[in-house]
């Protein structure tokens, strides 16, 4: 399975490597694009070793050289993650907002790739109702699909919900969801390119 993960600037970015090393044991393709908060977290370089290919940080400075980036990245995946998820992304993906790496990618999915939001953050913001509303209307939207923070002690400190769920129940997740069916080629035809990847 192609997977597109995206990872926003939360503390539990660094679960993120995790899953993508269950991922890439598990067998399937995955490629990373991070916001710049989320390198404040992880280094890029640490995924880009778990998965064995570049990480996409920059909408106008991407590997793939004279492509548009962010169009060929949100056509590549068969299935997108956004592990984890922060408010901030929410929001904007709730709003329509495409202002770096991440958020176009996201806005950029074609209908009927799966969306896998995966949120966390501090409980009091977690929530806080315009978070609540995001979630919502997102989720009405029907090409997201949510796996819920737990309730744990959070890093923060605080206790109750908003710590993300166990990468193994992300990755179940993003391997139970319901792929697109693809007509098959006509014979002759040849798929069209995918970053980095020819399957
Ligand atoms: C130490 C630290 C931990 C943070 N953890 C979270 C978090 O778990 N969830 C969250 O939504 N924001 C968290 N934030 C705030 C985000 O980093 C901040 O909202 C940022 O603008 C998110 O940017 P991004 O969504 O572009 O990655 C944290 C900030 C700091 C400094």
């Amino acid at each position: 399975m192609r997977i597109l993960l995206a990872v926003s600037g939360g503390i539990a970015a660094y679960k993120a490597c995790e899953l993508t090393s269950l991922a890439i044991k598990s067998g399937h393709e995955l490629r990373v694009v991070m916001t710049r908060n989320a390198t404040r977290f992880v280094a890029p370089v640490t995924f880009e070793a778990l998965a064995g290919y570049p990480v996409l940080l920059d909408i106008f400075q991407g590997p793939e050289q004279g492509a548009v980036d962010h169009v060929a990245w949100a056509q590549w995946p068969q299935v997108v993650a956004v592990v984890p998820a922060t408010a901030n992304i929410l929001g904007k993906l709730a709003c329509g907002i495409a202002d770096d790496v991440v958020s176009t990618v996201l806005m950029a999915v074609p209908d009927g790739i799966p969306v896998i939001l995966a949120p966390a953050m501090n409980t009091n913001m977690w929530l806080h109702p315009v978070v609540q509303r995001n979630m919502s209307w997102l989720g009405a939207m029907g090409r997201y699909r949510t796996v819920e923070p737990v309730e744990k002690r959070l890093a923060c400190g605080d206790s109750g919900p908003g710590a993300l769920a166990s990468p193994v129940d992300i990755l179940s997740t993003i391997e139970t969801a319901p792929l697109r069916v693809v007509a098959p080629l006509p014979p002759g035809a040849t798929e069209s390119a995918a970053p980095g990847t020819s399957s």
